[in-house]
């Protein structure tokens, strides 16, 4: 059977741009949805006829009966924070066993991780990113030191003792030396995951294979990216970044789908961009039109509660975004939240040194020298909550779309007026688009 069109959908911006509800929309065309990389980091918020789902770890897609999740080998994987979110799943009657997979070379997350995240991020002297504490980075850390333990290695217990017992003797060192820390204590630890080890064997295979072959046999595979572009390892303004590959390529090496295998690259941005944690934000707002925003919108984090910071859509980093992922088309949610805006500015450039440049500087001093340039476009104010339709949007809401269409170089294929799973509209090239 001939190859049908895969694609990744990713957040374009610093994360949270709605890629959870996105994913969800679209799954029903899709037959697997596979997350790719990050952990349970990521919080991808899903509202189906009012009701509310936060998945941290488990693929979006699994909300949609008879679509498969697939948790690819590039992400990283809490044991206990699975199968906590696999319960909440089934206790609310979903079939979740025979529907979601999780790659045996996904690498696995201890208790030392978290402890070791802990104690260097509030440790003096160190650059605070403000992670999410979930022990992402040095789980990662540990993959790239080729000392990590994948959940191959959780299933066989005679390795998962002897790496227990090794880790948390140089891990408990380190922390002890460099922060002070408690000891963690490697036979609890030991029997605790070889029991949930046990609970997760069921779920585990080679995702590799399995998404290979469900392609050659014309199924469709939606590749769900969490963090955003900018939280990127490589791409992102690092050191303020998470640790995993967040962008188009990370789809590829952390599922084992091959790039001619994947058909489009979706991007999800918000009509304003949010950040949350520490580091640079060009476009960020300081006086109350941010307040309008995160309360219009909510912007607390989905996993941490943590208020986001706001600031008004860039251009230049949506460019980079695009660019460096190969976006082709552009979801463009939240534009509910800037029905009360009476102005709203747009970042169409950077000046840096006086210099108008469309160049993302690579460094934390450039970032620092940035002076976005401003156009303003009027608000709409008026509500464009739960229109399904481009042309019932009010003349300005479609004036703003068409500016951040023609500014981004991307195709505008969706645009989501509100939370709900309802309250979203397909652009009729993007639904012609899906058929393929
Ligand atoms: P993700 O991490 O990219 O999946 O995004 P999050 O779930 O962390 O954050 C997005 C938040 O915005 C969630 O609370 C969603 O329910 C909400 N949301 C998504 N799209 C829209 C929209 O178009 N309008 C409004 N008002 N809220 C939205
Ligand atoms: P979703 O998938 C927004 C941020 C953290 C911190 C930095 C590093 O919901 O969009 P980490 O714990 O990953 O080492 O933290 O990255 N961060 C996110 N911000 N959305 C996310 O995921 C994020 N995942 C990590 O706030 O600044
Ligand atoms: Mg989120």
């Amino acid at each position: 059977m001939s190859q049908r069109k895969s694609a990744v959908i990713l957040g374009a911006q610093w994360g949270d741009e709605g890629k959870g509800k996105i994913v969800d929309v679209l799954s029903e065309k899709f037959d697997m949805v596979a997350r790719y990389a990050g952990g349970h980091n990521a919080g991808h918020t899903v509202i189906i006829e009012g009701k509310k789902f936060v998945l941290q770890l488990i693929p979006c897609g699994v909300l949609r009966p008879g679509c498969k999740g697939v948790i690819g080998n590039g992400v990283v994987l809490d044991p206990m924070a699975f199968l906590s979110e696999v319960k909440k799943l089934k206790d609310v009657g979903l079939p979740i066993d025979g529907q979601l997979f999780i790659s045996n070379r996904a690498q696995v997350i201890l208790p030392y991780h978290r402890m070791i995240e802990l104690a260097a991020e509030n440790a003096p002297g160190r650059t605070k990113i403000g992670t999410t504490s979930r022990g992402i980075g040095p789980a990662y850390e540990d993959k790239m030191h080729r000392s990590g333990l994948r959940v191959v290695d959780l299933l066989n217990s005679a390795l998962l003792r002897t790496h227990i017992q090794n880790a948390c003797f140089e891990k408990n060192t380190i922390a002890h030396a460099l922060f002070g820390t408690e000891p963690l204590d490697p036979k609890s630890m030991y029997e605790e995951y070889a029991r949930a080890a046990e609970q997760i064997a069921p779920f585990v295979t080679d995702t590799a294979v399995m998404l290979n072959k469900a392609i050659d046999d014309g199924q469709k595979v939606m590749f769900e990216g969490a963090q955003g572009a900018l939280l990127d390892i490589d791409h992102g303004t690092y050191p303020f970044v998470t640790s995993s590959s967040a962008t188009a390529g990370g789809a590829v090496t952390g599922t084992g789908v091959g790039p001619t295998r994947i058909g489009t690259v979706i991007g999800v941005t918000k009509a304003y961009v949010t950040r949350v944690g520490e580091g640079p934000f060009p476009t960020e707002i300081h006086d109350d039109s941010a307040d309008l925003l995160r309360a219009r919108g909510q912007e607390y984090g989905a996993v941490t509660g943590r208020p986001r910071r706001c600031g008004w859509l860039d251009l230049p980093l949506l460019r980079y975004s695009n660019m460096i992922n190969g976006t082709e088309w552009l979801v463009v949610t939240k534009m509910d939240v800037m029905d009360e805006c009476v102005d709203i500015p747009v970042c169409t450039g950077y000046k840096i040194n006086g210099q108008l440049t469309d160049v993302i500087p690579a460094d934390m001093r450039g970032y620092e020298s940035i002076v976005p340039v401003y156009t303003t476009l009027k608000g709409w104010n008026c509500s464009t909550e739960g229109i399904t339709e481009f042309e019932k949007l009010p003349q300005l809401a479609q004036d703003y779309l068409k500016f951040l269409e023609k500014e981004s170089g991307a195709k505008i294929g969706m645009v989501s007026t509100g939370p709900d799973r309802a309250q979203t509209m397909t652009l009729p090239a993007f639904a012609e688009a899906l058929k393929a």
